[in-house]
């Protein structure tokens, strides 16, 4: 049985305070990745209701730097799914809660591999793109794939 992309897709907001950012008032961009694997990781529970890990995280850019007291609006949801994987697209923007003014930020692709509670790779439902875009991002996601596998053996390989 497949699962549409609605079905798992989460919005979340959080304000960035003191202890978030570095001495010149920027949001640490550990921080950033933290908050980002967390919404992603909802995303994959709400889709494979199982337990799951980070495997990889692709294409990670800071495009413009957070500032302390603004708001930090992420978007996560599914764009490609293999047997036991989900490639979630993490979309990330800031608000200056003064102006109004919003900024994008950074966009990744985090993939997370599905587990069974041996700890081997698990069959989970397959997405359902459902209109042009969602469809467009799955076939994107399909490439992504068999890059990260292969760049995925070379790394295995390259450490035998
Ligand atoms: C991710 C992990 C479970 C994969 O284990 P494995 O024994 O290599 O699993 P398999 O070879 O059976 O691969 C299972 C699937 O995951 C994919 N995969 C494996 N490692 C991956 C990785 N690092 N990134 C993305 N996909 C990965 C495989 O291509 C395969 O896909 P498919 O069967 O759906 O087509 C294992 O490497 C691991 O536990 N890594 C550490 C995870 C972790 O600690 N993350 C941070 C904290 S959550």
């Amino acid at each position: 049985m497949g699962k549409k992309v609605s079905e798992s897709e989460v919005h979340s907001e959080i304000i960035v305070l003191p202890g978030d950012t570095n001495m010149f008032g920027d949001l640490y961009g550990g921080r950033l990745v933290e908050w980002m694997d967390n919404i992603g990781s909802i995303t994959a529970f709400k889709h494979s209701r199982m337990k799951v890990v980070t495997g990889s995280i692709d294409n990670l850019f800071f495009l413009s730097p957070i500032k302390l007291g603004y708001i930090v609006h992420l978007h996560s949801f599914v764009t490609f799914t293999t047997r036991s994987t989900m490639e979630i697209e993490i979309d990330v923007s800031s608000e200056n809660v003064t102006t109004g003014t919003t900024n994008v930020t950074t966009r990744a692709f985090f993939t997370y591999v599905a587990l069974d509670e041996n700890g081997h790779a698990v069959e989970i439902p397959q997405l359902i793109p459902e209109n042009d875009a969602e469809k467009a991002k799955f076939n994107e996601g399909k490439l992504r794939s068999e890059h990260r596998l292969q760049l995925l053996n070379d790394i295995k390989n390259g450490l035998k």
